[in-house]
């Protein structure tokens, strides 16, 4: 079992994106998603990052791979080619497994799921899933791609205070999965 946390940011509905897009630019949001992602306790190891190929596609030319993190994508595309250092993975289970087994497993600290919708419905249902980052945007945006309710397996645990960009609040806040009684 290789326990990972989600990082993920959404809008009053659950929103998560829009044509193969985020529906909004957050600068502060993806300065908080780079730290949350990168940041080491061992500054000898790096993170890792499991997305689906539809958020590699999204990711601006500058961000991809994103960089001083291993970077995952699930396909089920055995063709798609993938600069190197980025590892493809047939699915969830094998993209955990490729960061703990062989070389990786001593050089990658924490496992983040960043999305999208599809992964993130396959990993909130998993045990390992610990932990969830979320970006609260405190707006409705219109959407067409959705996170999964959660609360009903994860508690809050603490959030920021709300700050105002663009006119949009936000705050950041912190759900673990809930223990069985
Ligand atoms: N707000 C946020 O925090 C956030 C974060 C990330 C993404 N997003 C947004 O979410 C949207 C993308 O989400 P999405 O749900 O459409 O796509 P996605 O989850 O990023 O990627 C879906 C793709 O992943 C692969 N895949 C999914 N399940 C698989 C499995 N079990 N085994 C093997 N491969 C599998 C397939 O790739 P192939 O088709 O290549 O086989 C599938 O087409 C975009 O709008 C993006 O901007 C938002």
């Amino acid at each position: 079992m290789t326990p990972f946390s989600i990082v993920v940011a959404m809008d009053q509905n659950r929103g998560i994106g829009r044509e193969g897009k985020l529906p909004w630019r957050l600068k502060r949001d993806l300065q908080y998603f780079k730290e949350i992602t990168t940041r080491t306790r061992d500054k000898s190891k790096r993170n890792a990052v499991i997305m689906g190929r539809k958020t590699w596609d999204s990711l601006p030319a500058q961000f991809c791979p994103l960089p001083n993190r291993v970077n995952v994508v699930v396909t089920r595309n055995k063709d798609l080619e993938l600069p190197q250092g980025v590892l493809r993975a047939e699915s969830l289970d094998q993209a955990l497994e490729l960061l703990t087994k062989g070389a990786l497993s001593n050089t990658v600290e924490d496992v983040y799921v960043i999305g999208g919708a599809q992964i993130f419905q396959q990993a909130i249902v998993r045990q390992e899933c610990r932990k969830i980052y979320l970006t609260q945007i405190l707006h409705s945006f219109d959407c067409d791609t959705f996170f999964p309710p959660f609360t009903d397996h994860f508690q809050h645990e603490a959030s920021s205070p709300r700050y105002v960009e663009n006119g949009i609040s936000c705050l950041f806040a912190e759900y673990s999965r809930k223990t069985a009684v």
